[in-house]
């Protein structure tokens, strides 16, 4: 059976793997990031914008497409913007929706192998149990190998250009594998088995790790202002100063498209399986109102309350500042230690951080596969091979030189300023030029609910408009700098431009592929779209 002909099992399957797909390391590592690092509470009034105004219209948008796209035999964006609008080049804007993924996949595999192997670290009693968040980098770094470590523990093996860390290495080639292994048992038999076990398990050690965190009270007496009080107070509190502050506006926009895995192409893709009797109105609801409970609720509660009692707001603020992965792989094994039972908590911790890691990247696998076997017939097992085989080589070098940036390089390009461009320029396109008309109805078909009339408007002007706005904004006021390489230390940028030869070098191979595609079957593909469309 090719892929295209593939079917969830069952709505609660779908629901669950959509979730998956949505609930990643994002909940949890970079909302707590962003949050903190943009003033708590002043984050989340934006937030909350982003999400009601460009957010949940964008669910329905990506989720009525795919379901456009697969009920006509194409499943990625591609093919579902050619579908959708009657231009050469659309099948080439489409190649974003792959784009996007494949290089996400890259470096996200890897952070996703992180915590599977410090979650076993964690249960075997290997994190450092006295020092703080000192001996807990360089734990972390060690464990990466950005730095060697004394115990030799890590299998580090100092090559003089770059560190080879041979434990993390472990880790990733079996995270790579078990990916590769449910994409290869297919939708229903991999993806959402994965979500069907895999989320209930999430959000039980949401729970337990929250009730934790919730009775920590105030861990040091004698500094009674580091409390869990504070750290609720500091991002419940609205604070209306930042609003003016067009950077946060911009990081909250932000954290709304990556945590619901919006503009990238993704959620077309576990939709292209629905028939046009399914409804996308409600569960496009339902995704996003999980995603948002695993991520404020949860994600917004362990990391930065737990941060806050122990260090205070000031320092939790500094260290979100200092480094993405700071307050989940440094900060939460710190605190853990201190607790009883910390070296079961903190396994509990990164364990479900691999849960959510990796029914995030079996969505972003799929985006691939499902491209190479709509566009060129590939088997599925041959199209998993070909994924594996291209994901391993590409990850290389973010192994390698983690040390310099270049995984930083490819999370702002494909991880955050993509998502603006392609989300504008598909709500542009559904909205104008496949029409508000037809669009409403495509999403209110098969509906289980109606939607508010007001948001066929808010599709139609204001979140096509205040796409625009936003992606201006955010290329007046960041791309000069980060294209120039502003304030970047001179030995990182060879691999900073590195990375973006390697950005480029697989755009242009997917337009290739695209290119290829489309002429091998224009003939036919096109009478078959005609056919289609009389019909
Ligand atoms: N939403 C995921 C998270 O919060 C990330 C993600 C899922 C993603 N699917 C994607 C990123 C596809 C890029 C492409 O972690
Ligand atoms: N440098 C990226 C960022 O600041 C990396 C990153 C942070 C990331 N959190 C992540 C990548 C979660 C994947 C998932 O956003």
């Amino acid at each position: 059976m090719s892929a295209g002909k593939e079917r969830w099992g069952t709505r609660i399957g779908l629901i669950l793997a959509m979730a998956g797909n949505a609930v990643g390391l994002g909940n949890f590592l970079r909302f707590p990031v962003q949050a903190a690092s943009n003033g708590g509470g002043a984050f989340m009034i934006p937030y909350f914008l982003s999400l009601i105004l460009l957010g949940i219209p964008l669910m329905w948008i990506e989720w009525s497409l795919g379901r456009y796209g697969g009920v006509r035999g194409s499943g990625s964006t591609p093919g579902i913007l050619d579908a959708i609008w009657k231009s050469r080049i659309a099948k080439y804007v489409g190649a974003l929706g792959i784009f996007m993924p494949f290089i996400v996949m890259v470096y996200y595999t890897y952070v996703e192998s992180w915590s599977l192997g410090f979650s076993l670290l964690s249960i075997i009693g290997a994190f450092p149990e006295t020092g703080g968040i000192e001996e807990m980098t360089h734990f972390l770094r060690a464990y990466q190998g950005a730095e060697m470590h004394e115990s030799g523990m890590f299998g580090n093996v100092d090559t003089g250009a770059f560190i080879f860390p041979g434990l993390a290495y472990g880790f990733f080639l079996f995270t790579l594998g078990a990916n590769l292994w449910f994409l290869y048992r297919g939708l229903s038999g991999g993806i959402e088995k994965v979500a069907l076990y895999g989320l209930p398990a999430l959000f039980l050690f949401a729970i337990v790790l929250m009730v934790r965190v919730l009775t920590l009270g105030t861990p040091d007496p004698a500094v009674p202002e580091n409390s869990i009080s504070t750290g609720l107070g500091f991002i419940w509190n609205p604070d209306l100063s930042a609003l003016s502050n067009p950077q946060v506006w911009l990081a909250a926009a932000g954290q709304i498209f990556f945590t619901l895995s919006l503009g990238m192409g993704s959620i077309h893709v576990y939709a292209s399986y629905l028939s046009d009797k399914d409804d996308v109105a409600l569960s496009g609801l339902s995704t996003s109102a999980t995603n948002e409970t695993a991520e404020v609720i949860m994600g917004g509660t362990i990391a930065i309350p737990a941060a806050v009692a122990f260090f205070g707001v000031a320092a939790t603020t500094q260290l979100a500042a200092g480094g993405s992965f700071n307050l989940g792989f440094v900060t939460m094994p710190v605190i853990f230690q201190q607790l009883p039972m910390g070296d079961l908590f903190g396994a509990l911790w990164f364990f479900l951080l691999f849960i959510a890691g990796i029914t995030s990247s079996l969505a972003m696998g799929q985006v691939v596969i499902r491209f190479l076997t709509d566009e060129f017939g590939m088997t599925r097992s041959r199209a998993v091979a070909v994924l594996g085989v291209v994901v391993f080589l590409c990850t290389q070098p973010v192994v390698l030189f983690i040390e310099f940036a270049y995984m930083d390089e490819l999370d702002f390009w494909a991880g955050t300023f993509g998502l603006f461009v392609f989300g504008a320029i598909e709500v542009i396109l559904f909205a104008w030029v496949f029409g508000i008309d037809r669009g409403w109805s495509e999403i209110m078909k098969g509906a289980d609910i109606r939607l508010p009339r007001i948001y066929k408007f808010i599709l139609a002007w204001v979140t096509p408009l205040l796409m625009i706005v936003i992606l201006l904004a955010w290329t007046w006021l960041n791309a000069p700098s980060v294209l120039l390489m502003e304030g970047v230390p001179e030995e990182t940028r060879p691999y900073i431009i590195g990375a973006r030869v390697f950005m480029l070098a697989s755009l242009a191979a997917f337009f290739y592929l695209i290119r290829r595609a489309w002429r091998d079957k224009e003939g036919p593909r096109a009478r078959e779209r005609e056919r289609a469309r009389a019909a």
